[in-house]
């Protein structure tokens, strides 16, 4: 489902707020994400560290726990922004997430720190995604 550019600048402001939230102790790389959920509702996430370094969660998704656990269970596209000055990747654990919860079409607008960004497919991305459909 196509979303609206409006639905885009509320996505795009959300991950920058989100960003600043993040809890990067271990490698002052911010990290900010949002989901759009399919009744509209837009879910917030940041990196959160842990001095177990395994146990850090990426912004991505904490965004995508907090839609799925208060119930809305398709998600329709995902903001994400870093610190570093190009285009955000999704890591590869995220998108196999993503994978798992998108609707058809998904979008992912892939930032970079001033606001401008790059709008992929989660197709693009990952692309012969492994998902329930593989089970046959
Ligand atoms: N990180 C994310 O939040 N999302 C990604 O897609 C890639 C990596 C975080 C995890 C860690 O806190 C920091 O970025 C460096 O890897």
């Amino acid at each position: 489902m196509a979303i609206s550019s409006e639905q885009k600048d509320q996505l795009i402001q959300a991950c920058l707020y989100a960003q600043r939230l993040a809890y990067v102790p271990y490698s002052q790389f911010r990290v900010g994400a949002a989901v759009l959920a399919q009744d509209g509702q837009i879910y917030t996430g940041c990196n959160i560290e842990n001095a177990s370094f395994g146990a850090t969660i990426c912004a991505e998704r904490v965004a995508i726990v907090k839609a799925i656990s208060t119930g809305n269970r398709k998600i329709l596209a995902l903001a994400v922004v870093t610190d570093a000055n190009e285009f955000a990747r999704p890591c590869g654990i995220c998108r196999q997430v993503i994978a798992e919860f998108a609707a058809e079409h998904f979008a992912i607008l892939a930032l970079k720190p001033d606001g401008s960004y790059e709008e992929k497919s989660l197709t693009d991305v990952l692309p012969d995604a492994f998902t329930s459909a593989s089970f046959g």
